[in-house]
């Protein structure tokens, strides 16, 4: 089963183009790692996966469909940096993960006991049970990581995406973010596409089915 297909994708936000004529499958189950230059569009490739970003020409299915809001809910989406954003207001852990859940949360939005329940399930299998009452702002950097994480598991996704999950991230938070990385995919037999720029971490803690570089408007393979 195809995860991601995308087939001859030519996408520009004005004049130039950043998407041309590009190719990418990422088969159920498998890691991928795309790595590029600064600008070169790889945010924009995951907009488009994500449904956020329609393509001028081409396609894009997700388990062999075209785009739909039913698809969506199968994907997990890390976007990059949010430090900045995110934890200004008092929120708890386990209230920000809950609310990720907003779909089947009903009409008023009111969470009720068996959401919590499910969200206390997932922050138990994230070991970080014990962190549901803190607000986010009081966590680490490392622990926030996990806890945006945990927020895009909780819908059950049949793929991950990481945008630049490690800028701002000390070592050791990186390589234990490299664990989790490895632990998921085997756990949750989830897709993982990880965009980074950095390859020698990828290289040394992660085991990837395939590693690419944006250029150019495509994707060419890296050997590993
Ligand atoms: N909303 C937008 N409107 C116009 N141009 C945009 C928009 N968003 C991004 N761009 C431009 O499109 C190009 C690709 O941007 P994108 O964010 O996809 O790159 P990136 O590879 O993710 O870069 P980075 O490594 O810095 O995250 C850049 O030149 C960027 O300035
Ligand atoms: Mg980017």
């Amino acid at each position: 089963m195809k995860a991601i297909e995308i087939k001859n994708a030519y996408f520009s936000y004005d004049r130039d183009p950043i998407l041309r004529d590009l190719n990418l499958t990422v088969k159920n189950k498998e890691k991928i790692t795309i790595i590029g230059g600064n600008g070169v569009g790889k945010t924009t490739l995951i907009k488009i996966i994500v449904g956020e970003l329609k393509l001028d020409s081409g396609s894009i299915k997700i388990f062999e469909e075209d785009f739909n809001k039913n698809i969506l809910k199968k994907i997990g989406y890390v976007p990059q940096s949010q430090k900045e954003n995110l934890y200004t207001f008092p929120i708890t852990v386990k209230e920000l993960v809950t609310l990720q859940l907003y779909d089947s949360l009903g009409k008023f939005k009111i969470p009720r006991k068996e959401h919590y329940h499910k969200t206390m399930v997932l922050l138990k299998e994230m070991n970080l049970e014990k962190y549901a009452d803190y607000p986010i702002r009081e966590l680490s950097g490392g622990l926030r990581q996990r806890v945006v994480i945990t927020r895009a598991l909780v819908n059950e996704p049949d793929i991950l995406i990481f945008d630049e999950p490690t800028s701002g991230v000390d070592e050791s938070s990186k390589a234990q973010f490299a664990k989790t990385i490895e632990e998921l995919n085997e756990k949750f037999e989830v897709s993982i596409i990880l965009i980074t720029h950095e390859l020698d971490w990828v290289m040394n803690n992660l085991k990837m089915d395939s590693i690419y570089e944006l250029k150019k408007g495509g994707l060419v393979n890296v050997s590993i």
